[in-house]
């Protein structure tokens, strides 16, 4: 089903040749780039920053979505939208003023998008859906790829909910593959982050296993 757009995150991908990882998976039908950014505080790894954020702008043709796992935020925006960051997702965790957040971010010019820790409940967000573009469903505790799917079916049913009629996308994060991916869609989730399980068995030398992974999903 098509309506459901696949996110292959990058934190899988050869760090020594993200712009030909890049393309390889956008051309075995990646829908969106999933960008996940750690700060070794709010979440226990590093990855990269605006200026590497900026060079992966360069090889990607469909739409940049940018995960912060930072905290404080605030004074990063600007600088990702510089990046040229479509989407901007702030954990609702990261600060007191997620609120203040998420209007920064459309007043940068890019799309925002709020996540939610496996622990944080649907109602954390409720008062921000007027403000929010995208809604992150984390399905594992963020910092890593490759970690074992935990079930927020019945918050993703609560969010859709909540949700109503307008424009939100609900983005599942952590453990999507062929198994969880249905449960998670069914709930009212429309965009499927995927590490492990796209990148697996291929190389930028053999990007087929990627397509056949995306499709599987
Ligand atoms: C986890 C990241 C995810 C991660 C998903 O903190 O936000 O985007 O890369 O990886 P998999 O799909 O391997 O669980
Ligand atoms: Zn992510």
């Amino acid at each position: 089903d098509r309506t459901v757009k696949i996110a292959p995150s990058i934190l899988s991908a050869d760090f020594a040749d993200f712009g030909r990882e890049i393309r390889a998976v956008e051309d075995q039908g990646a829908d969106w780039i999933h960008v996940d950014v750690m700060d070794g505080h709010f979440v226990p790894n590093l990855t990269f920053g605006p200026p590497a954020v900026k060079a992966f702008r360069k090889h990607v043709k469909t739409v940049m979505d940018v995960h912060l796992m930072i905290a404080p935020v605030d004074p990063y925006i600007e600088a990702y939208a510089e990046a040229g960051a479509d989407i901007l997702t702030a954990h609702v965790e990261a600060g007191a003023h997620t609120h203040r957040t998420l209007q920064a971010i459309r007043a940068a010019g890019m799309k925002a998008g709020v996540a939610l820790n496996p622990g944080t409940p649907a109602q954390a967000i409720e008062h921000l859906l007027d403000l929010t573009d995208l809604v992150c469903v984390m399905t594992v505790n963020p910092g890593f790829g490759g970690q074992k799917f935990i079930d927020m079916t019945s918050k993703v049913r609560t969010l859709r909910q909540m949700i109503g009629d307008r424009p939100v996308h609900i983005e599942i994060d952590g453990g999507v593959d062929p198994t969880t991916a249905p449960l998670v869609v069914e709930a009212g989730a429309d965009v499927l982050v995927a590490g492990s399980a796209v990148f697996r068995g291929g190389s930028v030398e053999n990007p087929a296993p990627y397509g056949e992974n995306i499709r599987a999903i």
